[in-house]
């Protein structure tokens, strides 16, 4: 007989658009990633992937942080809501804020980003204008683990980005994007069958050391999107 296994659990982490949480959203609807999401949280009263969310029939909370002292509190609040939910995963897509150390030990192992670039290049902010600026051939997204180096911890997985002689910020920004809505449902599904693990020294897929993050191909989707 074959047994059921049940779908892991995951809250979401956003600050804005929510385009990654859609994309997460109808992987799950496809039966592509077998995750469930508990509930999306916003630091941001008005980000617009909480509508989003709520149309999808989620549970939607908003932490704002302009109500906390400092980050600690916010972090804290954040946290306390969290565990509620006891999630396996807490996903942030688009979260833009800095977390504490603390926070980020708690979750160590089941804290994964989405982060624009070819980790570890271009960490932290507007990372298409200085890939352009360095006149980068290819860049691309990363899911990472989240560690208390900023954008620093191990990368499970990349989509390459290649960069055309024509691009301009907004242009290679809108294909990274497509190419980020199969990336992180890709990495997802490898953490929610179980195959992904976090220790100390790296982390391991199928038991085995991950020497190189996993290469999601680029492909014809991810080229033909069109900012005009
Ligand atoms: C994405 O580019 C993601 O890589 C970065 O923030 C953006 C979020 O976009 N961390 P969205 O809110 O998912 O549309």
């Amino acid at each position: 007989m074959k047994q059921k296994i049940a779908p892991r659990c995951a809250v979401v982490l956003i600050s804005g658009r929510g385009s990654n949480l859609e994309a997460i959203v109808e992987a799950i609807d496809k039966q592509a990633l077998p995750l469930r999401i508990s509930a999306v949280i916003s630091n941001r009263p008005d980000a617009a992937g909480l509508t989003y969310a709520q149309h999808a029939g989620l549970k939607t909370h908003v932490v704002d942080h302009t109500h906390y002292a400092d980050r600690a509190a916010f972090d804290a609040a954040l946290a306390r809501l969290i565990d509620f939910y006891s999630p396996d995963v807490v996903v942030l897509a688009g979260f833009m804020r800095m977390l504490t150390p603390e926070f980020v030990n708690h979750y160590l192992g089941r804290l994964v980003n989405i982060h624009p670039s070819l980790l570890p290049a271009y960490k932290g902010l507007k990372t298409h204008e200085r890939a352009l600026h360095d006149k980068a051939k290819v860049h691309g997204a990363s899911v990472h683990f989240v560690t208390p180096d900023l954008d620093g911890g191990p990368v499970l997985m990349q989509v390459r980005v290649p960069v055309q002689p024509n691009d301009t910020p907004q242009s290679l920004a809108a294909r990274v994007l497509a190419a980020e809505h199969r990336l992180y449902p890709a990495a997802l599904a490898l953490i929610a069958a179980g195959r992904v693990e976090f220790a100390a020294d790296g982390l391991r897929v199928d038991n085995a050391p991950l020497a190189a993050p996993v290469d999601l191909p680029y492909t014809v989707e991810d080229a033909s999107i069109h900012t005009e």
